[in-house]
């Protein structure tokens, strides 16, 4: 089976497009859709066996579970079996957009999304293509990220391909996404808002709306869990390390005969390194990063040197991708 690729406009998607994307999703299939954060490889959350084929496609392990997409507000409701007011207050305020909201999930979600739990993780995407997809297939999307298990998340189409050709249906080329790092992931079904994953939504954002939130707050602590992820995950298939002072570090590897690819976002001219320097504010890091790290995977390197990034709460899903990128 190969996987037939329709181009379609971000901002204003071509109808047809959309209406063979929901039918393959409606008899069970995978199609690939790009959100404002990374492309999803998207099946109906309703449907296990449709789910199931997402697990194999990825090599996914089965304790992982998966993000559901929906159109609407009202449509994530019918999926959860408590809706907080803390729910509430963070869907007017953040959906559509990059924020996944955990909650006690309804019977009829399957266990297979949500690895067996009680939870089940939901977002509104903040993308025309997406919103289309939703809206026309008529159901909640199970979407993981559309990229083998562990590995660095698709920002184009290109990576998509790279990383999972055969076992797509469809995939919807919408161009390359925007955020450019994952959804942040808010547990609300303990007893106060928990941290899971940091993204795109800053926790400076969160606490703004909802007062303090639980969360590891000092740098050197183990990457934050959530349920089936792994340390090494978002990572390059070339070591990466992270340094202060990586000028000095790339020379050294240098000299010692590797081939060194070295990603800053300082531009200090050149070290005998394949080098990608990418904007110094927090936002356009984000946007750039995985389809920079791409980039440096695809010339054969012996090392990926990153120069740290800035401390600070906009950048915590930066370092967070970095350090578990960083792992061995
Ligand atoms: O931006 C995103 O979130 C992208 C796009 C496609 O929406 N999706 C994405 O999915 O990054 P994935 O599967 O690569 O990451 C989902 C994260 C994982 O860390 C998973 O453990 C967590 O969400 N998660 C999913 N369901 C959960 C649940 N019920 N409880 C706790 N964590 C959950
Ligand atoms: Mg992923």
């Amino acid at each position: 089976m190969s996987c037939y690729v329709v181009r379609v406009d971000a901002q204003t998607p071509n109808s047809d497009a959309i209406l063979r994307a929901a039918r393959i999703l409606q008899s069970g299939g995978l199609v690939a859709f790009p959100t404002e954060t990374v492309y999803g490889l998207g099946a109906n959350a309703l449907d296990p066996e449709a789910v199931g084929r997402i697990f194999t496609a990825k090599g996914r392990p089965a304790q992982n579970p998966i993000i559901v997409h929906v159109a609407t507000t009202d449509d994530a409701k019918k999926l959860a079996s408590a809706w907080p007011d803390q729910a509430e207050l963070l869907a007017n305020h953040f959906w559509p957009g990059p924020l996944t909201l955990v909650l006690p999930k309804q019977a009829c979600v399957p266990d297979l999304v949500t690895a067996g739990g009680p939870t089940v993780a939901l977002r509104i995407p903040a993308h025309p293509v997406a919103l289309a997809l939703l809206r026309a297939c008529g159901l909640p999307v199970a979407a993981p990220s559309a990229n083998r298990s562990t590995e660095l998340s698709p920002t184009c189409a290109e990576h998509v391909l790279n990383s999972l050709t055969d076992q797509i249906d469809l995939l919807l080329d919408g161009g390359q996404t925007t955020g450019g790092l994952e959804s942040t992931v808010l547990d609300l079904a303990a007893d106060r808002p928990r941290l899971l994953r940091p993204g795109l939504v800053t926790v400076a954002a969160l606490e703004a709306l909802l007062g303090p939130i639980d969360h590891v707050r000092h740098e050197n602590a183990e990457p934050l869990r959530s349920p089936g992820q792994m340390r090494r995950h978002y990572a390059p298939q070339t070591p990466l390390e992270i340094t202060m002072h990586s000028r000095e570090r790339v020379e050294e590897l240098c000299t010692q005969g590797l081939r060194v690819g070295w990603l800053n976002h300082l531009d200090e001219g050149e070290a005998g390194a394949v080098r990608v320097v990418l904007p110094a504010d927090a936002i356009g890091y984000s946007a750039g990063l995985y389809a920079a790290l791409h980039q440096l995977d695809a010339v054969e390197l012996d090392r990926i040197v990153v120069e740290m990034p800035p401390g600070g709460d906009d950048w915590m899903a930066v370092r967070d991708r970095l350090q578990r990128a960083a792992q061995e």
